[in-house]
């Protein structure tokens, strides 16, 4: 049997996303960052549909998948390697570890690796997760310099802990801050994730690392994507199961969280949080019923969720429902929701069948 919810992937969208990346930092190289499969999308068939300088993904495991897929574009590591054996991998298949604490760089010292490496040396401007001190950046980097199988030189890299709010100065501190510890290093520098490529021109450097904007999402809260040119990539749709009519006070679901203000109709459409629709989604959040929105009505239960059919009447079984995509952009869902659209797009299950069109 089919199944009735499925993500749909416009590979075209995709493209347009990178296109306005390019046209924004025309200066810079694009690393286009694909962890978490894609942030939901697949990821394989993104870093095919995807021209992209190089790909960024979290760890070796993502890596590896996308060589065995083909993929022979270069390859960034963000959380690096952690023992020798992930650094011989990383040098056998030329990915580029990110090194990021001092016991990284032991371990590389200790290494006699086949090829040679590519590494970038992450400076930590005020992020505090991951990255070397600023007290320590310049002896890390001497070290580094100092390896004859770590190609010379070596890139530099940060990661902007607000740079969705355009309006926060710690962005400009950051920026600051790395160009006052690296400004007289050699090699390839990068800061911007999407919030400092469309938002701070001076974060481009050498390497911009859009994730999020690639998919069509905007980094930047209560901004829609359509504001700053960029088109959703996945729309999640599914159908309406039944169309029922209830009574003035019936209770709604599990819970009975939404009792009928009138005699009404209530759709049940078939996703719910077992395929990765938010369960804590609030009543009132908008849905697309044959292209018309409807408000969320009930607790969302693990296969099914119900709307409010009062705004539309002719809804029947079978009819088309899409709980987010271009013209209903997973941002304002997320919004009321509580949470992002980067949550939201990860967290779809196995359950989903993709497509991918273009
Ligand atoms: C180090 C690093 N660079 C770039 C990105 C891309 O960020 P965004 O998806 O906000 O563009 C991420 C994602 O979290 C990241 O961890």
């Amino acid at each position: 049997m089919t199944r009735a919810t499925r993500a749909l992937i416009d590979l075209s969208a995709l493209r347009h996303n990178l296109q306005l990346a390019r046209k924004t930092a025309p200066a810079s190289r694009i690393m286009a960052v694909i962890k978490a499969n894609a942030y939901g999308h697949g990821l394989v068939p993104v870093a095919r549909a995807l021209d992209a300088d190089a790909f960024a993904v979290a760890n070796l495991h993502e890596a590896l998948q996308l060589r065995e897929g083909g993929c022979k574009a270069a390859v960034v590591l963000l959380q690096g390697c952690h023992d020798a054996d992930e650094f011989a991998l990383a040098a056998q298949y030329g990915f580029q570890p990110v090194i990021h604490q001092l016991d990284q760089i032991a371990v590389l010292e200790a290494l006699t690796p086949d090829a040679s490496l590519r590494v970038w040396l992450k400076l930590d401007t005020g992020m505090h997760r991951l990255g070397i001190a600023a007290e320590d950046f310049h002896a890390a980097h001497q070290r580094l310099a100092a390896l004859h199988h770590v190609q010379q030189p070596v890139g530099v890299m940060t990661h902007f802990a607000n740079a969705d709010d355009r309006d926060d100065p710690l962005t400009e501190t950051q920026l600051h801050r790395f160009e006052a510890i690296t400004g007289r290093l050699p090699g390839p520098r990068s800061l911007a994730n999407s919030g400092g490529l469309l938002g701070w021109p001076a974060s481009h450097a050498d390497w911009v690392r859009p994730g999020i904007m690639l998919y069509g999402i905007s980094p930047f809260g209560g901004v829609l994507p359509a504001e700053l040119g960029l088109r959703p990539a996945m729309q999640l749709r599914s159908r309406l199961l039944a169309v029922n009519y209830y009574r003035r006070g019936s209770a709604i679901g599990y819970g009975g969280r939404y009792v009928c203000e009138e005699d009404m109709p209530i759709g049940v459409v078939g996703i719910g949080y077992g395929d990765g629709y938010p369960r804590h989604a609030p009543d009132g959040t908008p849905v697309l019923v044959n292209g018309r929105r409807v408000p969320l009505a009930g607790r969302v239960s693990m296969d099914m969720l119900t709307v409010d059919l009062r705004g539309q009447p002719a809804a029947r079984a079978g009819d088309e429902v899409i709980l987010w995509g271009a013209a209903l952009p997973v941002d304002e869902v997320a919004q009321h929701a509580g949470t992002i659209g980067y949550e939201l797009v990860c967290r779809l299950t196995r359950r989903v069948a993709f497509d991918y069109v273009e």
